[in-house]
């Protein structure tokens, strides 16, 4: 599978790295290490010992960099050797560095030409800022592909049918939706009438359980699978601005071909207290379990029904839900054929 490379993903949340932890973790088929240095900069470099091959998280972080767990190997967070037990440093000791920018409590790393990393080309998730925001984090590890993600989130039709318990309602099917694009980024607008919500929305929310509301999730998409929701609710026939929304974050990077990292987050405003930190981890709890116990499952079956084929070899039906993923999908593919363009041209 052909991956985007000029484009940031997420690596790690920021706290999943602490100071002294040597990090593994695949990323696009690659094994790469993430380190914070003595300063508490992060780094991310190939895993792989050039020496003999060792992966290096097993080692240890020791002064300007790590060292090999095998024969003492140090190597720095631009992937040079500095220090070789044996004597002089040969001029092959180096492994691969990738830029890697912490931002909005997450850690961003750019696995394709060095020289085009640009940080302001992160998706706006100052939302996560930890500055302005308390977030509540959340990981999951998914066995099946980031853009079978990504169909999950921007087509909510599905949460009629596999989280009727939990975040679906009957007035789901009769949903206003719309879809727009702005230059690369996708946005997925849904809105539903006299809707009745699970018991913690109403909580989240601060309106009486079981009033009829309207209800809102617009979402933004940006290559190659960070998206921002922004959900709401009003009791019905109230402006929207009367209502209460938060921003959600969903973000995927691929492990495999057919795995993923998941990221999700809930945040709420620092002004909030520690009523609005409590919230938002309630929130994010509560989103949980049918992320958790109902997305995650039907995605793995998915995969196993696609197993390897490439998913428009398989001619998929398309139905008016899709709108928004589908754009996304043909974005995506946009980019990538761009990127095939350009490395086939130099
Ligand atoms: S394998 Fe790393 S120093 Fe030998
Ligand atoms: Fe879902």
């Amino acid at each position: 599978m052909q991956y985007l490379r000029n484009v940031w993903y997420v690596a790690a949340w920021d706290d999943e790295v602490a100071s002294e932890a040597l990090v593994q973790r695949t990323l696009l088929n690659e094994s790469i290490l993430l380190f914070r240095d003595e300063e508490n900069q992060p780094h991310a470099i190939a895993n792989r010992c050039p020496h003999r091959f060792a992966p290096l998280h097993l080692g240890k972080r020791v002064i300007g960099g790590v060292q090999c767990p095998y024969h003492g190997l140090q190597f720095n967070g631009q992937g040079q050797c500095i220090h070789n037990p044996q004597g002089a440093i040969p001029k092959a000791a180096v492994v691969r560095s990738y830029p890697l920018v912490e931002k909005y409590s997450m850690l961003w790393i750019w696995m394709g030409e060095p020289e085009q990393a640009d940080p302001s080309k992160i998706p706006d998730f100052s939302c996560q800022d930890p500055n302005e925001s308390y977030v509540a984090k959340r990981y999951l590890h998914v066995k099946a592909n980031y853009v079978l993600e990504t169909d999950n989130i921007l087509d909510l039709s599905h949460i009629q049918f596999l989280h009727p318990g939990s975040l679906g309602s009957s007035a789901v099917a009769s949903a206003i939706t719309s879809v727009e694009q702005q230059g690369n980024t996708v946005i997925s607008k849904r809105q539903t009438v006299g809707d009745i919500l699970p018991e913690f929305l109403y909580r989240q929310r601060r309106i009486p359980v079981g009033t009829p509301v309207d209800r809102w999730i617009d979402v933004r998409w940006d290559a190659p699978a960070s998206m921002l929701l922004e959900a709401g609710s009003v009791a019905t026939g109230n402006p929207r601005n009367e209502g209460v929304s938060n921003f959600i974050a969903h973000i995927f990077t691929p492990e495999t071909d057919t795995t993923s990292h998941y990221w999700y987050s809930v945040c709420n405003p620092l002004s909030t207290g520690d009523e609005g930190r409590d919230r938002a981890e309630a929130f994010v709890t509560g989103l949980t379990q049918p992320f958790r116990d109902e997305d995650l499952p039907m995605l793995e079956a998915q995969q196993q029904m696609i197993g390897e084929a490439e998913f428009w070899s398989l001619k998929p039906v398309l139905l008016a839900g899709d709108a928004g993923a589908v754009r996304a999908r043909r974005v995506l593919d946009k980019m990538l054929a761009e990127e095939r363009d350009l490395i086939a041209s130099t």
